[in-house]
């Protein structure tokens, strides 16, 4: 996986907990003293190591400290891949677009990384569906980043999973519905 996740997730873990937690998430992941680099490629199981004892440690279940860490890396994802989007793009129109023009990216530029497939089909100017599909099953990192986006766009969304892997389904599926006093913020 992209060194972005790993960076991001020392990241989130030193300012929601301190330094020292990292260190010792570190011990209990058995992943020793590693300076993770936002220009390699580490394996996954850090990522559900790391994840796995920080889910035990604050009492959090895994999925929930997922979603959080989602939240929590878009506006770095937002800086870093700036050129990428388009300045009228609100969140549905990010979403509408991850696939094609961000995902797609990631994947040419960086031979190891493998972004999740999303698919997204806008159904109504107020509502995105979204696809989800990963061997990964991650589909809590993608309801945070949709939440930080929102977050970043100061736009208001209701997020429903209606079906997931985790669950026995071929792939999530998450409805994005745009609250109606965003649009009219964002039209005042
Ligand atoms: C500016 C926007 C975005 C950027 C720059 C970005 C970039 C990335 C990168 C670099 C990875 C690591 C991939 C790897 O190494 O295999 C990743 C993974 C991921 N992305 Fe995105 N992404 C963006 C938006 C989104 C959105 C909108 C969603 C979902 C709503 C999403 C869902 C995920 C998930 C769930 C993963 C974890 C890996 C997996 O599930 O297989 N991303 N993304």
């Amino acid at each position: 996986m992209h060194g972005i996740v790993h960076v991001e997730l020392q990241k989130y873990v030193i300012a929601r907990h301190g330094r020292p937690v990292w260190l010792d998430l570190l011990k209990q992941a058995g992943i020793g003293n590693k300076a993770y680099l936002v220009s390699q490629q580490y394996p996954d199981t850090d990522i559900v190591a790391l994840v796995t004892a920080a889910s035990a440690m604050t009492k959090t279940t895994v999925p929930a400290v997922l979603e959080d860490f989602g939240e929590f890396i878009v506006p770095d994802l937002l800086d870093m891949y700036r050129p990428l989007l388009k300045p009228e793009w609100r969140t549905l129109e990010l979403l509408e677009h991850t696939e094609g023009t961000i995902h797609s990216v990631v994947r040419l530029r960086n031979a190891g990384a493998a972004p999740p497939q999303l698919q997204c089909r806008r159904v109504g100017p107020s509502e995105v569906h979204l696809r989800y599909n990963s061997a990964r099953k991650m589909c809590a990192v993608a309801r945070g980043i949709v939440r930080g986006v929102a977050r970043h766009f100061e736009e208001s969304v209701t997020i429903v999973e209606s079906a997931c892997m985790h669950r026995g389904a071929p792939a999530c599926k998450i409805s994005v519905k745009r609250a109606a006093q965003s649009s009219s913020r964002l039209a005042s």
